[in-house]
């Protein structure tokens, strides 16, 4: 089982991989694949849940999706997404919406997006023995105030992120996501801090990267310009599904061989 100090130690040395999942399938296929994290992403109110954003998502979901992951896998780091609101009103709420990811579901630590706001919790949280991934630039839970922009861009926001970035170090988070900003910031935010960097949209100066596997897959409807998909997973579903309904109207499916016969039962009426 890695700890988040395998993960520390990684930083520099080989490139750490993430992938989100939201179900035992598919933490399966990404522990096989040798990732290094599992990340259930509260992106899942876009990926699995149909929601048009993130805000929707619960605790509930979030920890129902975390147990599925955690029984799915046994040697990738298990971290849970903190959703919008579940963190950064009161320290006692937040800290046991953190804590029963670990305590009742399975995960390894827990993933907040990051701001002024989360630097005492952070430091709490670890404190207590709940490791925090960070995550600064564009933090998809504050879309009513920034939309999903790219941010950094100017010297005075960049400046921001970065002392984000170094405070929420400070206050004992294990690793840092970087999404959706310069490149050339992200490396300075990589060569500032002593924690991993993990970037979406971030460009390649970071210790790792993190994609969501709807996006990896080739699932999703509408991907963000800076992911990439490997495969055509939509494609081979909507003809899988539309075989199967061809078949039925066809009445080739079922054959023979996926019924069975019971003797007995042939001359009932
Ligand atoms: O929710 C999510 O999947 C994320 C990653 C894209 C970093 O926050
Ligand atoms: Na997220």
């Amino acid at each position: 089982m890695p700890t988040v100090q395998d993960i520390r130690q990684m930083a520099g040395d080989e490139p750490i991989t993430m992938v989100t999942a939201y179900d035992a399938v598919t933490a399966t296929l990404v522990e096989e694949a040798g990732v290094d994290i599992a990340l259930i992403g509260d992106s899942m109110g876009n990926a699995v849940l149909g929601y048009d954003d993130t805000l929707p998502v619960t605790v509930d979901e979030v920890a129902s999706r975390t147990g599925a992951v955690a029984r799915g896998t046994d040697d990738t780091l298990v971290v849970a997404d903190m959703p919008f609101l579940s963190f950064g009103t009161d320290l006692q709420t937040s800290v046991e919406n953190c804590g029963r990811m670990v305590k009742e579901e399975g995960a390894n630590a827990v993933k907040i997006e990051s701001g002024d706001h989360t630097i005492e919790l952070t430091e709490r949280l670890s404190d207590l023995g709940i490791p925090v991934v960070a995550h600064v630039g564009l933090t998809p839970q504050s879309v009513n105030q920034t939309g999903y922009t790219r941010q950094g861009s100017d010297p005075e926001q960049a400046r921001e992120i970065a002392r984000l970035a170094r405070e929420h170090e400070k206050a004992g988070a294990f690793a840092c996501i970087l999404e959706h900003i310069p490149a050339n910031l992200a490396a300075q935010i990589t060569d500032d801090l002593d924690i991993p960097t993990i970037g979406i949209g971030a460009g390649s100066e970071c210790d790792g990267q993190v994609l969501v596997v709807n996006d990896i897959l080739g699932l999703s409807e509408r991907t963000p310009p800076f992911a990439k998909a490997f495969g055509n997973v939509r494609e081979e579903m909507r003809s899988a599904i539309d075989d199967y309904v061809t078949a039925v109207e066809d009445g080739q499916f079922p054959a023979e061989e996926h019924s069975h016969v019971a003797e007995e039962l042939d001359e009932l009426y």
